[in-house]
């Protein structure tokens, strides 16, 4: 599947949510455990850059930023093609049946030397090749209530996901892990404890919003790369969440149209720190706290829910 032949991406006919299923107790889109196998086979290349985070957590954003480092901010190239294309999102498969298939898998092996690869995996069932080619990550984490909201408004806007249910269930559904990639808990914390032996750069949402230069640059050191001043100025502008907002080739709309209803919730929604207080209750937060105190009990690992 070449770039510059695949077709957009949109709605051949009426379609049902998606059905779900599970991968070693981590919930899944059932169209990806038909080709399981593939994924877990996937051959990862050295000089590879994955892109890991739990959906939802800024991998948009982070794939923007790294698509304007690789093309030294040329804006232009990085039109090229819509997100979905640029960076093949491993364990994404849909096939033919109800709309256009994308598959993940098959955009990425047909894609030249270096790749930038997106995925939403659990530490735990990334491909092994990724580790045995010691591939550069670059995993973003987002704090749990903000992570949840805009996944929420995500699961009601976009056909290709589970009916959400209302608010309350939703929020119930995420403490419990039952949502789409498992346990935003487990998926922080896996990642976390993985960086202490593999080359992965962690980052978080908070702090790119809070100063996205000093991100950026934690970036540029990792992926070895210089960059003049004005350029750096160029990629932190040209990713601010405004920009990108009117940017057709990072907002979505020209992908999965009549699958995507951005007049529900647009994808790039709001792009803020602390969101979540316009829709938790007191006796929510309180439950949410609680039952967050005792599965964070046992990391380092620390998020900041406001700026
Ligand atoms: P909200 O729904 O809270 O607005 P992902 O790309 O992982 O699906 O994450 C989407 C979330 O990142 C959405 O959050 C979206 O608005 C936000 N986002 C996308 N681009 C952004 C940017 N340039 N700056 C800040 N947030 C951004």
């Amino acid at each position: 599947m070449a770039l510059d032949t695949m077709e957009d991406l949109s709605l051949q006919e009426p379609m049902t949510r998606a059905e779900t299923d599970e991968v070693e107790g981590v919930t899944v889109i059932k169209t990806i455990c038909s080709v399981w196998d593939q994924v877990w086979n996937f051959k990862a290349r050295p000089d590879d850059l994955l892109i890991a985070t739990y959906a939802k957590a800024g991998t948009t954003w982070t794939q923007e930023i790294v698509d304007m480092i690789q093309n030294n901010g040329d804006t232009e190239k990085c039109r090229r093609a819509s997100t979905y294309k640029r960076h093949p999102f491993l364990e994404w498969y849909l096939p033919k049946s109800s709309f256009q298939s994308y598959s993940g898998l098959e955009l990425a092996e047909a894609m030249p030397s270096p790749r930038t690869l997106k995925t939403h995996l659990p530490v735990q069932l990334l491909p092994p090749s990724f580790w045995e080619q010691n591939c550069k990550i670059i995993y973003v984490a987002r704090n749990a209530k903000d992570n949840l909201v805009s996944y929420y408004h995500f699961h009601r806007m976009n056909k290709a996901l589970p009916e959400p249910g209302s608010w309350e269930e939703f929020l119930e559904k995420f403490m419990a892990g039952k949502v789409l990639w498992g346990s935003w808990y487990d998926h922080v914390k896996g990642w976390w404890k993985a960086k202490d032996k593999h080359r992965i750069l962690y980052l978080f949402y908070e702090d790119m919003k809070e100063n996205p230069k000093r991100e950026i640059q934690k970036i540029l050191k990792f992926l070895e790369k210089d960059m003049e001043e004005e350029t750096l100025n160029q990629i932190i502008h040209h990713t601010t969440f405004d920009i990108m907002k009117d940017n057709p080739m990072a907002n979505y709309t020209k992908d999965f149209v009549g699958i995507m209803d951005h007049s529900i919730s647009p994808f790039m929604r709001k792009g803020v720190v602390g969101d979540w207080k316009n829709y938790f209750t007191v006796a929510q937060n309180e439950k949410f706290n609680e039952d967050y105190t005792k599965k964070m009990a046992n990391t380092s690992l620390v998020f900041r829910m406001e700026l």
